[in-house]
Formats: C-alpha cells, sequence, structure tokens
C-alpha cells in the first residue's frame, strides 16, 4: 500500500515555525524550564500568564489565552495543578455553560463541558478509548499507517522523521478511524480552520453510517445512546458528532505528533538510551512515559474560576483564570528527584501530560499506542538508525505548543 500523503503538503501543514503555530508562540527557541523551577520555588501561585512569567512579551493564543479582561494567574507545582484539576466545581474548564446542540467547534465540545453534561457526553465515547481498545486502534489504522509510512523512506537510507513521519500518523489514524480515505486525509487538517469543509467531507460517511455501520469510530458515534434528565433516550445530532470529530482533531493530532517528535529526539540525542531500548523493548514504554513528564507538549492548560477562592494562599476572584504549568509541574523535585534528568530507569509516577481530574485526556490510550507502535516499528525495520551528523540537530522550541525543529536521520 502507498499513503499517497502528499508530503510536500503535511511539511506545510505541520511547520512547527510557520503561521499555523505562530499565535502559541512557535517563535520561542529558549529552555523555559529554569524560569519555571525559579518560579515554583518563589510562590505556588504568581499573578500573570506562563508567557509573561517566562519572559514573553507578545501576546500568545492558547487555551484560556488571551482573555484581556480578566485577572490571570499562574500554577508551577505538582500539588498546586494537581489540586484544582481534581476540584472543576472552583475550577472550570470553559469560561461558561456550553450548548452542545449550538455551533460547531471545539467551544461546544465535550472539553469545554461540566458537572453531569461532560460526564454524559464522554461516557458515550469513552469505551472506544479504554487500554483494551488500544489493539482495535492499532489493528485499525495505526499499524498500517506506520508501516506504509516507513516504506515511503526505508530505502533512501535518510530521513525527516518529524513531519514525515510523527506527523503523518495522528492525522492518518483519526482520519481513518473516520473512514475519510488517505488521498482525503490532509484536506480535513487543513479544513479545520473552517469548519464547514470539515462537515462537507463527513457529511456523507455520516450518512452512510446511519444507513449501515462498519468498524469503525463514527459508526459508534452514529450509534452511541444517552439518557437525558427525563429518561429520555438520546442519540447524538449530526452536529453533535461533527464538533466531537473535529475535538478529536484538534486535540489528537498535533499533541501526538509533536510528542512523538520529542520523543525520537530524546532518544535520537542520547544514543545509549536508544541502544538500550532497541536491546529490550520493555524499556519503550518507559521511554514514551518519561518524555511526557520531561517535556510535555503542551505544557500549559487553564482553567476558569467560579467563585472567589482562596488557593494556595492566593486570592483568586470569580472570573479569573488560572493557567496550570504542567510542564513545570511535571519538574516538581517534590515528586521526582532529579526532575531535570531524562531517566527510564525511574520509577514511574504518573505526571500531568495528559492532565487529570475529570477532563483527563481521553486519547491518551490512543497516543500512547502511535508512539508505541510508530518507534518500535522504526526500531525493527532501521537497525542503523542515528541522527544525520551533516544536518543541523533538531532542537525543542515553541512555548505552549512544544515540539522538535526537524528531526533528520540516516540508516544507510
Ligand atoms: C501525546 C499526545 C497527547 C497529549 C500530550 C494530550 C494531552 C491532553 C491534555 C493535557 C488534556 C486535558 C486538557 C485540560 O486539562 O484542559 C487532553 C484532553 C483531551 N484529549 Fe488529549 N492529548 C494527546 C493525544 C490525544 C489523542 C490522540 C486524542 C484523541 C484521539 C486526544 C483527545 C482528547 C480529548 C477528547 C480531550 C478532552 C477530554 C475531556 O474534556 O473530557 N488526545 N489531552
Amino acid at each position: 500500500m502507498t499513503t499517497t500523503l502528499d508530503i510536500a503538503r503535511v511539511r506545510e501543514l505541520f511547520d512547527l515555525r510557520g503561521s499555523f503555530l505562530v499565535q502559541t508562540g512557535g517563535g520561542y527557541t529558549g529552555d523555559p524550564y529554569p524560569a519555571w523551577h525559579r518560579l515554583r520555588e518563589q510562590a505556588p501561585v504568581h499573578r500573570g500568564t506562563v508567557h509573561e512569567l517566562t519572559g514573553i512579551t507578545e501576546p500568545l493564543v492558547f487555551h484560556g489565552l488571551p482573555y484581556p479582561d480578566r485577572p490571570h494567574f499562574s500554577a508551577f507545582g505538582y500539588e498546586v495543578c494537581s489540586s484544582a484539576y481534581r476540584d472543576p466545581a472552583t475550577f472550570a474548564s470553559a469560561p461558561g455553560a456550553v450548548d452542545a446542540a449550538g455551533a460547531i467547534g471545539t467551544d461546544s465540545s465535550m472539553l469545554a463541558m461540566g458537572g453531569a453534561q461532560h460526564r454524559r457526553y464522554r461516557g458515550l465515547v469513552q469505551p472506544s478509548f479504554v487500554p483494551a481498545k488500544a489493539q482495535w486502534w492499532i489493528r485499525n489504522w495505526i499499524e498500517e499507517t506506520v508501516h506504509a509510512l516507513i516504506g515511503e523512506f526505508a530505502g533512501r537510507g535518510r530521513a525527516e522523521l518529524n513531519v514525515d513521519f510523527c506527523a503523518a500518523i495522528p492525522v492518518l489514524t483519526i482520519t481513518g478511524s473516520f473512514g475519510v480515505p488517505v488521498a482525503r486525509a490532509l484536506d480535513i487538517r487543513a479544513a479545520l480552520r473552517h469548519t464547514g469543509a470539515v462537515v462537507e467531507i463527513l457529511a456523507p460517511i455520516v450518512a452512510a453510517r446511519r444507513a449501515q455501520p462498519a468498524d469503525d469510530l463514527i459508526s459508534v458515534l452514529v450509534q452511541a445512546e444517552y439518557t437525558d434528565d427525563d429518561g429520555v433516550t438520546h442519540r447524538l445530532s449530526d452536529t453533535e458528532i461533527y464538533s466531537f470529530s473535529i475535538l478529536l482533531l484538534t486535540a489528537g493530532s498535533g499533541t501526538t505528533w509533536k510528542q512523538m517528535g520529542i520523543t525520537l529526539t530524546t532518544l535520537l540525542q542520547r544514543p545509549e538510551v536508544l541502544r538500550a531500548v532497541r536491546d529490550d523493548r520493555r524499556l519503550l514504554r518507559p521511554a514514551v512515559e518519561e518524555a511526557l513528564r520531561w517535556a510535555p507538549t503542551d505544557p500549559m492548560f487553564s482553567r476558569f474560576v467560579i467563585a472567589d477562592t482562596e488557593f494556595h494562599g492566593t486570592h483568586l476572584p470569580a472570573g479569573s483564570v488560572l493557567h496550570l504549568c504542567i510542564g513545570a509541574a511535571n519538574r516538581d523535585p517534590d515528586r521526582w528527584d532529579h526532575p531535570d534528568d531524562y531517566d527510564i530507569t525511574r520509577p514511574l509516577k504518573p505526571s500531568l501530560a495528559f492532565g487529570s481530574g475529570p477532563h483527563t485526556c481521553l486519547g491518551m490510550h490512543v497516543a500512547r499506542a502511535e508512539m508505541l507502535t510508530g518507534i518500535g516499528a522504526l526500531l525493527d525495520r532501521l537497525p542503523e538508525l542515528r541522527l544525520d551528523p551533516d544536518a543541523e540537530a533538531p532542537r525543542l522550541i515553541g512555548m505552549y505548543e512544544r515540539g522538535a525543529t526537524a528531526i533528520p536521520v540516516r540508516f544507510g
């Protein structure tokens, strides 16, 4: 099989330094962790946003930003971030109530819902995302995608893994699970900026699966049922299915791409660790988990303060925004010894890379399956895999969406 993916177009859509991600701080090339250590040592909660406190003066856009009319606070320690995550009654994931039947997009998706409404929607799709379903994703979409992509460059002796491999896997996995053919997968990624265009691609598939379900995610969604407070059973409307599909694409493709790139960069820059993982594949999972802790691709998520609250010594007024710097929390020395070391032998403790509390990443087992299958297949098929000594070495850049610049490798 060939993926028939237009690699030049993939490069344009997934340029970390290009216009797509510039508003989230794609131009930031520094190492934010020393500043985050200092901030964590100074106080559990600071006034200001994470990027301002890190020294970036230009306005950035991400979850919880910019909201110029609200007071902003940021938290940097593990305990303080997880306590906010565990208190959704005070710290909501969206600024207001959500009308799921309303507009299509992430603002009306599960990520923005709270309480019983969130539990009901999440409960509908959760069964497709549990660990036991990882094999369903691997067998149906991930394995074939991974091997087809490696097949395109395996004979050349060199490749650029960040875009040509890491970026392509999650898009093809998620669009595959929607029943979108490979040739249209990039149209859907490009169309994310115009929801109408996504709907145009998905509408015929939703209609077809309503008539005749298949073994894919859209079929799960069209058949899912929930019972409302009055005991009436509903199925998801087309609008709700489109919103959920867009949420999966936005939440699941950029994140997994960048996290896989971070993991590969980190391993390739440490040949002795890469060799250990190659020789004993049981180390691949700890290598992936440690990269999630050490360098989570999205190091900040925000919560909206519902009621005046005293929080770890700071008064947070209702209406303010609390930014949880999970990147800093993941290197809290109170939880991990030598937190700045990438150490795949350290005892495994859950980090906040996938969040925590009711909105914990729905797709984390899919993301893990993609990274484990992808990196495992590279190690299987390219025994000589190493960084290209003649090319510019990869660097981790970005503020709110961190990732690798480019990962030029050789294996011939
Ligand atoms: C390594 C890759 C990924 C990372 C680091 C990541 C991280 C996160 C984080 C931190 C959250 C919580 C956000 C918050 O606290 O406001 C989240 C939520 C979510 N993620 Fe992921 N994610 C990844 C991959 C995926 C994938 C592959 C999918 C889907 C296939 C996905 C779907 C979702 C959804 C639907 C939510 C919202 C859950 C809810 O509101 O209940 N994510 N993700």
